[in-house]
């Protein structure tokens, strides 16, 4: 194998409505999990196998992507910003990216939570000369994804973007939203004009009888692209699901993790596996966990119960209160003796009054 260093292209220029109201407070692409942005999981997997050249192709909220990310320098990688003007699509975005790079190239999209091992990936794309391998994973209902087709070698047959209501749903098994590209057939994407990568430069791949790949390993996979997928992605990463190189913030404390500069108050409990960020208060006698994050200088009031849920940075919760399966934006206030409950989501800011009851 060439040992040559792959570099990678995110894509996270997408505006990520699906995810509303928390992308109205922050980019799909660094939304927090378990008080990560999302986006250093896939900095640490790619780097976990080689890949700490990446470029990020981005449009929509740039500035919170450098906020949050930087230079991804303490993340062991070097990331860099190829920024549109206008969103150019999946297509239009990775060849806009590809000007900062050279030869084969891992493209990943932006929001899927993943651990494949992309070394065995790289591997088959070499041996077996294929010039575009796409990650491939089966799911239950592909309705809403690309649908792939191979031969019985793995050789792409069909490539097929969320097909219409009524058409034949001829196989489960989707595009999983990682690739490696062969270099010299990123100048098929047009420059300057948005495309998509899955409804244009696939099938025109296929069409044209270039020698490309499926590789669909055993792995975790997950789309974060709605809440409940959102909150069940931290679940799955809290339960040990998915192999991520990756750990939460803080310090390893009965299978949990919880960060500095907080206060237990007495008769405090955090129930494992849970995640405390950094400068938390849990008030007298309160109860976090099993299955929850708390986002840093969060404050939880005395006796309240929080389980099952993710909440974003400096939320506060009332004495008494009780959140149950629900994901809460920053800056929250919940007041005391309030019920939150399963499914509910709750924007950035918004004020729960006392003894108030929401459900999903
Ligand atoms: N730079 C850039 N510019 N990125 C974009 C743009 C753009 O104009 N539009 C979308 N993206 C990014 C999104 O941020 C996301 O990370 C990725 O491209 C895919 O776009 P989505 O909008 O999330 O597509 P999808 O989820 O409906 O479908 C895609 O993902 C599925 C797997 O989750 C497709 O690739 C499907 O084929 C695939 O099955
Ligand atoms: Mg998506």
């Amino acid at each position: 194998m060439a040992d040559k260093a792959l570099q990678a292209v995110i894509l996270a220029g997408g505006q990520g409505t699906r995810l509303r109201p928390l992308t109205l407070a922050r980019a799909k692409p660094v939304v927090p999990l378990l008080n990560r942005p999302f986006l250093a999981y896939q900095l640490a997997l790619l780097r976990a196998h080689g890949v700490s050249d990446i470029v990020l192709a981005c449009s929509y909220r740039v500035e919170d992507l450098r906020a949050a990310l930087g230079d991804a320098e303490h993340l062991g990688v070097r990331l860099r910003y190829a920024i549109e003007n206008e969103p150019l699509g999946t297509g239009g975005g990775v060849r806009n990216a590809a000007d900062l790079v050279s030869g084969t190239l891992f493209v990943l999209n932006g929001d899927i939570l993943t651990d494949p091992d992309l070394t065995e990936m790289r591997r088959l794309h070499e041996t077996r000369g294929s010039r575009t391998t796409i990650y491939l994973q089966p799911v239950p209902d592909p309705r809403q994804y690309g649908l792939v087709e191979t031969e019985a070698d793995g050789r792409l047959k069909a490539f097929r973007e969320k097909p219409a209501a009524g058409e034949e749903i001829t196989t489960n098994t989707i595009n999983a939203g990682i690739y490696l590209i062969d270099a010299d057939l990123l100048g098929r994407i047009p420059r300057e004009r948005a495309s998509s990568i899955e409804r244009e430069f696939f099938p025109a791949l296929i069409a044209d009888g270039v020698p490309c790949f499926g590789w669909c390993p055993t792995a975790y996979w997950r789309d974060i692209g709605n809440p409940a997928a959102y909150r069940a992605a931290q679940i799955d990463l809290l339960q040990g699901r998915a192999a991520m190189p990756l750990a939460p913030p803080g310090q390893r404390r009965d299978g949990s993790w919880v960060d500095g500069g907080g206060i237990v108050e007495p008769g405090a409990r955090i129930v494992a596996p849970s995640v405390v960020g950094a400068g938390v208060v849990l008030g007298p006698r309160c109860k976090v966990g099993p299955g929850t994050v708390i986002g840093e200088g969060a404050r939880i009031g005395p006796d309240a119960r929080v389980e099952g849920a993710i909440l974003w940075e400096r939320v506060e919760v009332g004495a008494g209160a009780v959140l149950q399966d629900c994901v809460i934006g920053a800056d929250v206030k919940i007041g005391e003796g309030a019920r939150v409950g399963p499914e509910v989501v709750l924007a950035s800011g918004t004020i729960v009054p006392e003894r108030a009851t929401l459900t999903g």
